[in-house]
């Protein structure tokens, strides 16, 4: 896949028209989630479950954001075991399910969710797995006036409709430091060329999905390794903050990865002096 392509085509959509998704198509998803999907914790046994119009009232009174149904036509509900990772490598698969459907000409919306019971129940799942990430998609509404979260708070939720679209996201200035965590210093050394990894991958990174797009996290670059740190978040629930942390590692690995081959992320990477304030966690380190 070119991921940098995809990347920057995808987009949260949140209208839908009622076209149904072909069944080749559900089958190459299948597929692709089968053979292909990039794992954080490849280990970590999953389950992926689709689920048609037929369950959408029940699930979006369990899922997404309050007040704001999505009606979708397809929902892809991603099961995991219990894991302190299962949230992170759930953001890193989903997300890469997501640009898959990106590849496939689909439109997508991540839909956040807090009581995996619950959810189970309403899509009457009997499983031993747990719900981990869940997403809505199919083919959006083809209009000029897009809805636009203006996203305060979970409960205080201010919908627009805006001829623009896109959400402002922090841009690689703004979240890539160097040797410590908000220094600037010979940035431009690592990021200075637009055609260099760091600077793709760090793009890619930018333009993450996260819940309530906050972008509750940064990155310290040291000469020959990357590190994922976490910003303290008010809006954050844990599980939505660990699985926009997935899914950012998945944007700065997917492309990276074109450029360097395999990146292997260390999940608990040894204390290194990052000057980190407080609140802010080390999340993964990787080798570059
Ligand atoms: C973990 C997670 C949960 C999310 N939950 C919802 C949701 O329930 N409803 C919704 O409309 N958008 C949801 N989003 C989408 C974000 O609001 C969206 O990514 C952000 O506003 C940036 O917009 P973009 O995806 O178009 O770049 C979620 C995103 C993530 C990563």
């Amino acid at each position: 896949m070119n991921y940098a392509a995809l990347i920057q085509n995808r987009k949260s959509t949140r209208e839908f028209t009622d076209k149904q998704v072909s069944f080749p198509t559900l089958e190459a998803i299948r597929g692709y989630y089968l053979n292909k999907v990039h794992r954080l914790v490849p280990e970590l046994k999953t389950q992926l479950y689709f689920f048609g119009t037929e369950t959408r009232d029940a699930l979006e009174r369990a899922a997404g954001y309050h007040q704001f149904l999505i009606g979708a036509p397809q929902y892809l509900v991603l099961m995991s075991e219990k894991h302190p990772a299962a949230h992170l490598n759930a953001g890193f698969m989903m997300e890469d399910l997501i640009l898959k459907l990106t590849e496939l000409e689909l439109d997508s919306c991540w839909l956040t969710f807090t009581d995996s019971e619950e959810i189970k129940e309403v899509l009457g799942i009997e499983s031993d797995l747990e719900v981990a990430a869940i997403a809505a998609f199919g083919y959006g509404k083809k209009t000029v006036k897009r809805i636009k979260l203006n996203i305060r708070s979970m409960s205080d939720i201010d919908i627009k409709t805006k001829y623009r679209y896109m959400e402002p996201k922090r841009s690689v200035r703004e979240l890539a430091f160097v040797d410590s965590w908000g220094s600037k210093k010979n940035l431009e050394n690592y990021i200075g060329f637009f055609d260099d990894m760091l600077w793709e991958a760090l793009y890619a990174a930018s333009n993450s999905p996260s819940y309530l797009n906050r972008q509750a996290y940064g990155f310290v670059i040291r000469n020959g390794s990357v590190s994922l740190i976490s910003r303290p978040d008010e809006y954050n629930t844990e599980i939505d903050g660990d699985l926009s942390l997935g899914v950012v590692l998945l944007h700065f690995t997917a492309v990276a990865e074109h450029w360097a081959g395999k990146i292997r992320w260390n999940l608990q990477p040894e204390e290194a002096d990052l000057g980190l304030p407080e609140g802010h966690k080390l999340v993964a380190a990787a080798a570059i």
